[in-house]
């Protein structure tokens, strides 16, 4: 751990990955009772790519999002001292990060799950945003990687349209408080609905017969659809307001809104309840449904690839999902 007196946060790459495999809404609606136009109209989303084949997981995609990101900048993995991966689909329940640094090799960075669903990657950059403004450390990877697909029940209609595979990863590194880019964050949680979207733990009936232990395993995502587009809906836009108040910064100030890719209804309802331009979403479940921890870091580098975001472009990122958790961070872009 090394002491430096930087105060600010400064964004200095990223990079994403998805798997090779597509799957088109008439596609899904050869397994379930569905129909391009239901799932284009209600969601937005008309295609998403799933990781096929034997033993690929969730640390394939983060390593080559991890890889791209310090690629762009010629960064040795070297000069990493933390890595966070946000998961919610990990390969190794005690945590996938240490796979991702070994096979990366930044073998100077501590590395850590931390699972907060489709919040994940927000938490996690504000996680990182701190550890480097108290000047504990000087460079780190943030990754948000999922593969719901290994979760989702492909039986059930009302969740497996919405789901794909894909990481994004984000290199951050401390800086002097005038070049800061992360410049505030405002988070929530309300675990009194976590039953609205989860991906419970099921017991077997029977305990062990001596013991009295209970096992079981993890089954699939379940979700009440109405409920999460509701509390998204409604919380999403005050957490922006919060966090847009204690920077003093205006709705006209911002030149992007960034929300996490769920649902293209959801997206436009937030931004209408705030009197952003549609033009500022930055949009592309259409092509990659809803990656979970994914979503955001993968849509930013996106946008990025495209050139859509200039020099001191404000932005809003907000997160929502599973837990119930929510937040905003608010960054500046730097070219
Ligand atoms: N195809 C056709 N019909 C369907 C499908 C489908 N895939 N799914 C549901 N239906 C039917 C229902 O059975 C229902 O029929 P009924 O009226 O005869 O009962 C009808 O369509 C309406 O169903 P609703 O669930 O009311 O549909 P809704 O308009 O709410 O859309 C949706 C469902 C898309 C899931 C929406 O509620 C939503 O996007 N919610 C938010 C989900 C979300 O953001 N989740 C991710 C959070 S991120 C995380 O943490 C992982």
């Amino acid at each position: 751990m090394k002491s430096l007196m930087m105060q600010g946060t400064q964004i200095l790459s990223t990079g994403s990955s998805v798997p090779d495999s597509s799957l088109s809404n008439d596609q899904i609606s050869q397994i379930v009772e569905t129909s391009d136009k239901w799932i284009v109209t209600r969601t937005g989303i008309k295609k998403r790519r799933l990781l096929t084949g034997s033993r690929k997981s969730v640390i394939d995609l983060a390593v080559v999002a991890a890889l791209k990101a310090l690629d762009k900048i010629s960064m040795s993995a070297l000069e990493i001292d933390l890595i966070i991966l946000a998961t919610s689909s990990p390969n190794d329940l005690f945590g996938s990060a240490s796979q991702v640094q070994a096979q990366i090799k930044a073998f100077n960075a501590v590395a850590f799950d931390l699972t907060a669903a489709c919040s994940g990657f927000v938490l996690a950059m504000v996680t990182a945003s701190q550890f480097l403004q108290s000047g504990s450390y000087r460079t780190i990877l943030v990754i948000g990687a999922d593969v719901l697909s290994k979760w989702t029940n492909w039986s059930d209609r009302s969740t497996c349209i919405l789901f794909g595979d894909g990481a994004g990863a984000m290199i951050l590194q401390s800086c002097l408080k005038e070049f800061n880019q992360v410049l505030g964050f405002q988070l929530n949680t309300n675990g009194n609905h976590w039953n609205h979207l989860c991906l419970s733990y099921e017991e077997k009936i029977n305990p062990h017969p001596i013991l009295n232990v209970y096992q079981g395993s993890f089954k699939y995502i379940s979700m009440n659809g109405k409920e999460v587009y509701k509390f998204a809906v409604s919380q999403v836009p005050l957490s922006i307001l919060k966090c847009l108040h204690d920077l003093n910064i205006t709705i006209n100030d911002i030149d992007w809104l960034l929300l996490h890719q769920a649902n293209e209804r959801i997206l436009t309802a937030v931004a209408n309840k705030l009197s952003i331009n549609a033009n500022k979403i930055i949009v592309n479940l259409n092509n990659y449904g809803n990656t979970s921890a994914a979503s955001i870091p993968l849509a930013l580098d996106e946008a990025l690839d495209q050139k859509q975001i200039s020099n001191d472009d404000i932005i809003v990122i907000s997160g929502f999902g599973a837990g119930l958790t929510w937040g905003t961070v608010i960054i500046q872009w730097k070219c």
